[in-house]
């Protein structure tokens, strides 16, 4: 274990989002002989582990390196949503008291371990150190991705069609709310109808042209936009859905969409959404995944407050706020984070 210097810092709590190939990435025999199920039931017991120190991510703007910790909260997606909150929230402070006692000057809570319960604030309120979810910049680098993409492929965004899928979350809303005015029609899709009508009315007051609200993952077979950013623990997003010729930004992890699609959809374009390039020379000291360089935006969040010296807690709770976007975004822009390539 590396212990802080006198360096600004982060720590990062990652979790397992495929239980096999996640698992194998710290344990390989034991992920060949142990079955899913029992991985996604033995995941509950598992305390939390220090994975790796990370070095070299450096700001282009100041020329400053802030050192990290990737830390793991041994916990499958499916485990997480099945237990209640407080069994979660339990692991998932134990992980950010490691964090506290390696001199982290921020956490960066990913995936599921944002998503559970009230989205952080309870877990910052129990901890020493502060504490963010990262989505803030999550939600900048989709919308910039799928402006990209669409570019690319050569659809206008001014005259299309796009979903959202997940429309009611953190993400999935704020995400709905900065694509809004760019759009011709914009397709809002969850699971439960009660909690669209709010989303609806933001995105009219956001500019929204023409918006359709939907319960049904079907409605978004004539679209040419999808941005998925749903807590589903299996993908939801499956070959039979999409236009020909759409783009879907997946921003979910895990995925929204299923492997089906790449076999069988040559005509769609899928890219990870939330992926950006790290300032530096970047070495996580763990495979988490991703291309040697990239980081989820919501690792990039932590690391741009950690870069700026801002030690209080930023994207917590069930709302994500444009402002902070906005701002994310920019000071994520000034140290050179970018966004990975398209492909
Ligand atoms: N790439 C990154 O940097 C990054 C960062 C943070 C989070 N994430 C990922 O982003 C995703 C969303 O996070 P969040 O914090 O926005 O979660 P959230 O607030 O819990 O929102 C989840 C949304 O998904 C909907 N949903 C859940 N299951 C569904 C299903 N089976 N079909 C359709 N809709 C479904 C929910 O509404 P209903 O329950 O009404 O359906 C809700 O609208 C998660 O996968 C998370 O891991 C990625």
């Amino acid at each position: 274990m590396i212990l802080a210097t006198e360096m600004d810092s982060f720590a990062l709590i990652i979790h397992p989002l495929k239980p096999k190939q996640d698992v194998a990435r710290k344990y390989p025999l034991w992920a060949r002989i142990v079955p899913t199920p029992l991985i996604h039931f033995l995941s509950r017991f598992w305390p939390p582990l220090y994975l790796s120190h990370v070095t070299g991510v450096r700001s282009e703007a100041t020329g400053k390196e802030v050192e990290g910790w990737l830390l793991a909260c041994p916990f499958t997606a499916r485990r997480m949503v099945q237990v209640p909150p407080q069994i979660a929230y339990e692991k998932i402070v134990r992980a950010g008291r490691m964090a506290q006692s390696l001199g982290a000057g921020i956490l960066g809570l990913l995936a599921f371990t944002s998503v559970i319960g009230d989205g952080g604030v309870t877990i910052a309120q129990r901890l020493g150190v502060p504490v963010t979810t990262g989505r803030s910049l999550t939600v900048a680098v989709a919308v910039e991705a799928v402006e990209e993409a669409a570019r690319g492929r050569g659809i206008r965004l001014g005259s299309s069609v796009a979903a959202v899928v997940g429309a009611t979350g953190n993400i999935g809303s704020a995400c709905a709310e900065l694509i809004a005015p760019t759009v011709a029609e914009l397709v809002l899709v969850s699971r439960r109808e009660s909690r669209l009508a709010g989303v609806v009315a933001r995105v009219r007051e956001a500019g929204a042209r023409l918006v359709r609200s939907s319960t049904r993952i079907e409605d978004i077979c004539g679209t040419d936009v999808v941005l998925s950013a749903t807590s589903a623990a299996k993908p939801v997003i499956g070959p039979e859905h999409l236009k020909r010729g759409a783009v879907v930004c997946d921003v979910a992890s895990p995925s929204d969409v299923s492997p089906r699609v790449a076999p069988e959809r040559d005509d769609v374009l899928v890219i990870r959404g939330g992926v950006v390039d790290v300032p530096g020379e970047p070495d996580f000291g763990f495979d988490f995944g991703l291309p040697p360089g990239q980081a989820y935006a919501c690792m990039a969040e932590t690391m741009v407050l950690a870069l700026e010296g801002r030690y209080r807690s930023y994207s917590l709770g069930k709302q994500v706020r444009v402002e902070q976007v906005r701002e994310i975004a920019q000071l994520a822009r000034k140290h050179g984070f970018t966004l990975s390539a398209i492909g």
